[in-house]
């Protein structure tokens, strides 16, 4: 109150001063002045008006005492003229010898010899100013006198003090609207300004500011914004690096950072596959990185996990609300399946996921297939996950997990249906360059699909420059690379790097044998020799992994290298998957065909060169495996992250084994001691399985442990842990923001 009185006292009190300091002696001055000048031409104009009458008069013969009477008969007449105040005239030697009554009778003649002035003088006399001005007469050349006119100036002070007046006014008034508008515009800088700074300190950016004035600040932002964000990643690494990230970690996020808030995980794949055999119900863990990811997370934070129930038992073992406690062994989460039909899991998941997005994001070159109708199914199926997850959100502000490429749209219908959520949008495989990502015929409506979320990750800063470039290419969307953010419609997208991992240790390794025994079962159970050595890979069968090239590596090294010859066993586990789509069924017969072919060339008795075996197995066999090779090979052309070379590093606690990586996967950014490869080069590959297989086992360990402490720090529940914590970040943002406009806090409401 105190300070909005000021700003309108002040600028009012200057206003003031200024008037009575400048304005009204400069008025009184000027109007002085211009009723002089106008006075001087007014003067002339009678004296020019009086000079033919008066010579004559002067002139005429007649008495004197006629003459006085005529000249004052005259002067009379001229004096009908309001202004004119009095007129005298002064003969050549300076005698005053006609004038009018009022003739002021302190006013001399002027000396005779001095030059006639130019202009007339004021006067200050008791009754008032005069204005009097002396004109020479003359005729024929002979100066006869000088006629003196005096006006009345009296007037000029009241017009001085009418203008005064008027003044005055205009002046208070126009102050007191200056000093309005200066309270106003100081009160709505000062808020934006003061929201600007705090908006600055929070981290967030002006442009989402909710008071515009603050882009006033504009200048100064880009520097303030760049500070915070630096102080608040620098404090964020220091917090992060001294977390020992476990489940305990992740709860205590949850609770604290969290307050407890609900979570919801959205992906296509199931954690657990309930199917019949034999007439028995088997629960299967999935050959999917993303399972292999989220799992230990969801054991940790509870919360309810969202999936295609894609298991021919999956219906028999839900509840009335197609719920189902999982893990089987110790139920730790609630698991919601979702039922698709035949023709929308063909739509949605082998076409538009699997045959459109899945080749048009890795670079393996096959061509992506787009039809119109798996369009309609993706999206359809994208709106059935958005009920789901608004039926069985709790809260009106749940934080929402959405994993991965088959839902692009589901964001933004997730965001529409509960503005208040904290939807988290984990693209699981790469994000490809704007021009290989600009031929989807849709591309514009997955990416504002996407823009539904309030935080998207990728596992690599490539992956997410791409994702910049394609929004920056294809939408009227702000893109800040400062601050990682995309400003598209309303709410704010983040955009960020979190490079997945696994969990550390892992809990399949507790069940392991030593690594000798691993090595005996596995190389009796393959009928090889005790000294055979052994590669392993395990994949998915997909065109991705880079199967085909891996086989012809191990053909090459044993036609460079024939020591190797009975000496070396491949063995490829390859997950059956999608196998309805053409590409697949064509992969699998060309894997099959290569290993036979590569068998039949080098192949001894006891050691075939190459062991495929394209069936399901479980985590505890496929660590065996790890643990019993000597090299694993991961050869993938193009892979967001690929986390078997992450489990093979984690199985190897003997600090023994050689990871061969391609270079065209995330993990190749982290798991700098593995060999890494470009998968396209055989030769390389080839030397890469040869350098790996007669590595010293001082060397092996020394990578190893680098390795093995890199997936130990950065172990899935940090991945998890980082996301979790920007999470809150943004819902803390969000409270203030809800707080600064002064709407309703963004609090749970519980639904019963
Ligand atoms: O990790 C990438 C990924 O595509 C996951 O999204 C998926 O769950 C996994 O590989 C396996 O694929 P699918 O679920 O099609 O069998």
């Amino acid at each position: 109150m105190m300070r909005l009185s000021l700003r309108f006292v002040i600028p009012l009190a200057l206003t003031i001063g200024a008037i009575a300091y400048g304005v009204v002696p400069l008025v009184d001055k000027l109007t002085l002045a211009w009723s002089v000048r106008d006075l001087d031409m007014r003067s002339k104009l009678v004296a020019s008006a009086a000079q033919e009458p008066l010579v004559e008069l002067l002139t005429d013969k007649a008495r004197d005492r006629v003459r006085l009477q005529r000249v004052q008969a005259f002067f009379a007449r001229m004096l009908r003229d309001d202004r004119l105040f009095a007129l005298g005239f002064c003969d050549a030697t300076g005698t005053l010898v006609y004038k009018t009554h009022a003739f002021p009778a302190t006013v001399a003649c002027p000396k005779p010899d001095l030059p006639a002035a130019d202009a007339g003088t004021v006067l200050k006399l008791p009754g008032g100013p005069l204005h009097l001005v002396a004109s020479p007469i003359e005729a024929d050349g002979e100066r006869l006198g000088e006629m003196l006119i005096a006006h009345d100036m009296s007037y000029v002070e009241r017009r001085s003090a009418d203008t005064k007046k008027y003044i005055v006014w205009l002046f208070a008034a126009l102050g007191a609207v200056i000093a309005l508008i200066t309270v106003v515009i100081a009160e709505l800088s000062f808020r934006g300004w003061m929201a600007g700074i705090k908006a600055l300190i929070r981290g967030q950016s002006l442009a989402l500011s909710p008071q515009p004035q603050a882009r006033e600040l504009g200048p100064i932002a880009r520097d303030l914004e760049a500070l915070v964000k630096d102080l608040e990643t620098e404090r964020r690494m220091r917090d992060e690096a001294q977390v020992s990230w476990g489940p305990d970690a992740l709860r205590a996020i949850l609770r604290e950072d969290l307050k407890g808030d609900e979570v919801l995980i959205v992906s296509n794949r199931e954690p657990y596959v309930h199917v019949r055999r034999n007439d028995r119900v088997e629960v299967q863990r999935p050959a999917s990185g993303l399972v292999t990811a989220l799992e230990p997370v969801m054991r940790a934070c509870s919360g309810t996990w969202i999936a295609h129930g894609s298991g021919n038992a999956d219906r028999d073992v839900v509840d009335d609300h197609d719920h189902v406690m999982v893990p089987p062994e110790n139920p730790a989460y609630r698991m919601r399946r979702v039922w698709l039909t035949k023709e929308e899991e063909a739509g949605y998941y082998y076409g538009f996921s699997n045959e459109g997005l899945w080749p048009l994001c890795h670079i393996a070159h096959t061509r992506p297939i787009f039809r119109a109708p798996d369009w309609e199914q993706y999206r359809a199926v994208n709106r059935r996950f958005a009920q789901a997850v608004e039926r069985e959100a709790k809260t009106d502000n749940p934080v929402v997990l959405v994993q991965d490429y088959h839902f692009a749209l589901l964001p933004r219908m997730i965001r529409d249906r509960l503005p208040n959520a904290t939807i988290i949008t984990f693209w699981h495989i790469p994000w490809p360059n704007p021009e290989a990502f600009g031929v989807c015929p849709w591309r514009e409506q997955l990416l504002d699909g996407m823009l539904g979320s309030s935080i998207l990750g990728f596992h690599t800063q490539f992956h997410c420059n791409n994702f910049f470039d394609t929004v920056d290419r294809y939408l009227e969307a702000r893109v800040d690379r400062e601050t990682f953010t995309i400003s598209y419609g309303n709410d704010p997208t983040e955009v960020h790097r979190y490079p997945i991992s696994i969990e550390w240790p892992p809990v399949t390794l507790a069940n392991q044998k030593p690594v000798p025994e691993c090595r005996a079962d596995i190389r009796s159970a393959l009928g090889v020799a005790a000294d055979v050595r052994l590669g392993i890979g395990v994949d998915r069968l997909d065109y991705t992994k880079g199967i085909l090239e891996r086989f012809a590596a191990v053909e090459r090294l044993l036609e460079l290298q024939p020591e190797w010859i009975g000496r070396f066993c491949f063995v490829q586990i390859a997950a059956p998957s999608r196998s309805s789509i053409e590409e697949y069924q064509s992969l699998d017969a060309r894997v099959r065909s290569l290993a036979q072919r590569i068998n039949t060339r080098f192949g001894r008795p006891g050691c075939d060169p190459i062991v495929l075996k394209i069936e399901h197995h479980d985590a505890d066999q496929v660590y065996a495996y790890y643990r019993a090779a000597d090299l694993c090979c991961v050869s993938s052309l193009h892979d967001g992250m690929n986390l078997v070379a992450k489990e093979f590093v984690a199985a190897r606690d003997d600090e023994r084994g050689a990871l061969v990586l391609s270079q065209f996967t995330g993990a190749a950014r982290e798991l700098a001691e593995a060999l890494i490869v470009n998968p396209y080069d055989i030769e390389q590959c080839a030397a890469a399985l040869h350098v790996a297989l007669t590595m010293p086992p001082d060397e092996q360990r020394e990578r190893m442990r680098r390795m093995r402490g890199l997936v130990q720090e950065f172990n899935v529940y940090r991945w998890a842990g980082r996301m979790l914590l920007d999470a809150a970040r943004v819902r803390q943002r969000r409270r203030m923001y809800s707080a600064a406009r002064g709407t309703p806090k963004v609090v749970g409401l519980r639904r019963g």
